[in-house]
């Protein structure tokens, strides 16, 4: 027991919703929390009562039976309201939680439309034309209501301290909503069998501070392409003529591929790969050299790029980043 319980520790717990972030996850731990007790209550009363049972009324060599009789009003009475009123006590605040956590309440909600794709997220704020791959990027203290369907099979979207598990169902739209009480980085994780790329099938919430967040959507609704170096420049032509292009974005760019995740500012996002890689030259290379060696069941396919072709990729894709406007926030 003690080494299984030593696996939960809170610290490392990047993604346990015994460590929330924010009143959806806090709510919803609180609900299991609540209803824990209650079964506690029940099973050391009943435990207890069958211990003390057994060892009184022991046999102990008497030959003749006990008197026999059944039926009691009053207990019967008994075992019939203590759980209805338990259970009473549990519906309350599941019907509540249910209610308050079907849809986020007030005007000041921020809006995401989610798809998951064989195995990457495709976030995109309406109104805006911001699309993102893998991390979705939230303002702190603004509830964010997500708009979530599928453009294959069903996954689910799954960020432990943010929120409680909800499915992304083809051709129906579910909601559910999120909000982080402190800036940072937030773990993610499909939670629905997809395929053999599902355990990879990994995101980021980046909660930024209400500035941080208008800055972010600054850069991305007017990202800035200008690779600098030759080899960057002759990377940006290689991205047409290999034919990727026709599956991916670039936001600034032509390149308007709708197939594969969208790549504006690819290089101010800390991770690659669906979340598995941190954002390195060498890593990009990785990826560009052989997908599926890094993430088996990834649906890009291998080029057989040369190594080459790979740096001049490389050194363009990392040159994707949109400087932030100067005299702003
Ligand atoms: Cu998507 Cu599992």
């Amino acid at each position: 027991m003690a080494a299984a319980l030593s696996g939960c520790g809170l610290v490392s717990a990047p993604q346990s919703m015994l460590n929330p972030a924010g009143p959806v996850a806090r709510d919803q731990l609180n609900l299991i929390y609540s209803s824990m007790w209650v079964m506690v209550l029940v099973f050391v009363v009943v435990a207890g009562a069958l211990l003390v049972i057994l060892l009184r009324f022991r046999w102990k060599g008497q030959k003749e039976l006990p008197p026999q009789w059944e039926g009691s009003t009053r207990l019967e009475l008994l075992w019939t309201i203590v759980p209805f009123i338990l259970l009473a006590l549990l519906a309350v605040g599941t019907v509540r939680d249910s209610f308050v956590l079907a849809a986020p309440s007030g005007k000041n909600v921020l809006r995401v439309n989610v798809v998951g794709h064989q195995y990457w997220w495709a976030f995109s704020y309406p109104g805006t034309n911001i699309v993102t791959a893998n991390e979705l990027h939230i303002p702190v203290g603004q509830k964010v209501e997500l708009v979530l369907t599928s453009a294959d099979v069903i996954h689910a979207f799954w960020v432990p301290r943010l929120g409680g598990k909800t499915a992304l169902v083809p051709g129906r739209t579910n909601i559910m909503w999120i909000e982080a009480s402190q800036p940072g980085l937030y773990r993610g994780q499909c939670a629905e069998f997809c395929g053999t790329g599902h355990a990879d099938m990994r995101l980021l919430v980046d909660a930024q501070t209400p500035a941080k967040f208008a800055q972010w959507e600054q850069e991305m609704e007017h990202p800035v392409v200008q690779p600098t170096t030759a080899l960057a420049k002759e990377g940006e032509q290689l991205f047409a003529t290999e034919s990727c292009s026709s599956c991916h974005t670039i936001g600034g760019t032509r390149y308007a591929g709708v197939v594969g995740p969208n790549l504006t500012n690819l290089a101010q996002r800390p991770m690659i790969a669906g979340n598995l890689l941190p954002n390195t030259p060498q890593n990009l290379a990785a990826w560009l050299k052989d997908p599926q060696a890094v993430k088996p069941g990834a649906l890009m396919p291998n080029l057989h790029l040369s190594p080459d072709k790979i740096k001049a990729l490389v050194a363009f894709l990392e040159s994707l980043k949109t400087p932030a406007p100067t005299g702003s926030v």
